[in-house]
């Protein structure tokens, strides 16, 4: 039989990450986290001042844009070009430019490459915003997650907070809505619902809950 793929697509902080690991862990399956080389690769493009408008230097810079997935013990760090870079990419100066970043043609055609190989021959589970629609259009399942944009402004506030950045929650509230306007309005692979998903609304539930909810989904669909 081939291998498995459970594509969790959603708008940022709907808490699509903590449902994915959850469930890989469950099931023994793999995590892939393709926010995480999105935001690997703008902190590529900040730290070396690489212009988007620029195409051929976007080219070069993907070139030599290596991205890991390093399973530990704790959890999987993400390596650039062979640094860890797991905390650097969580800033809030990632997070404002991230979107601008992903939207670049040169940028998705390279990361979905990379996407579609990690996920060839193993059982995953992968989280993001065109898994079901672009990257693997032939999932096995489709999750599309929503929250309420309070509740995701409150659990990405009390996330940020805990690591020791100081920020407004207005600030907070400014980034999620840039954000998903950007990545709902893009022209490539734009953020949408694929026709085949199930929407999870986790506004009102708890980890437990939203675990329960897509594992029965599994033990009826998979
Ligand atoms: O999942 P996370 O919020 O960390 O993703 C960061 C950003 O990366 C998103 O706001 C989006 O702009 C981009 N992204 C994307 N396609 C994906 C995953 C993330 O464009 N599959």
């Amino acid at each position: 039989r081939k291998n498995i793929v459970i594509a969790i697509d959603g708008f940022s902080s709907c808490g699509k990450s903590t449902v994915a690991k959850a469930l890989a862990k469950k099931l023994h399956f793999v995590f892939i986290d393709s926010g995480a080389m999105y935001r690997a690769v703008t902190l590529y493009f900040q730290r070396n001042n690489i212009d988007l408008a620029d195409n051929d230097a976007v080219l070069e810079a993907l070139e030599n844009i290596h991205i890991d997935f390093i399973p530990n013990p704790e959890k999987v760090q993400i390596h650039l070009n062979d640094e860890d870079v797991s905390e650097a990419i969580r800033t809030m100066e990632v997070s404002n430019y991230v979107s601008e970043v992903s939207a670049v043609k040169a940028v998705r055609t390279a990361m979905v490459k990379q996407q579609q190989s990690l996920g060839k021959k193993r059982n995953i589970v992968m989280d993001g915003r065109d898994i079901g629609t672009t990257v693997f259009p032939q999932a096995d399942l489709k999750i599309f997650m929503t929250a309420s944009p309070q509740v995701r402004a409150e659990r990405r506030y009390a996330e940020l907070t805990a690591k020791g950045e100081v920020l407004t929650m207005e600030e907070v509230k400014e980034n999620l809505s840039h954000r998903d306007h950007i990545d709902s309005t893009r022209e490539e692979s734009p953020l949408r619902q694929a026709e085949d998903a199930i929407v999870l609304d986790n506004s009102e539930l708890n980890q437990e809950e939203q675990l329960d909810f897509v594992v029965n989904l599994i033990k009826e669909k998979i």
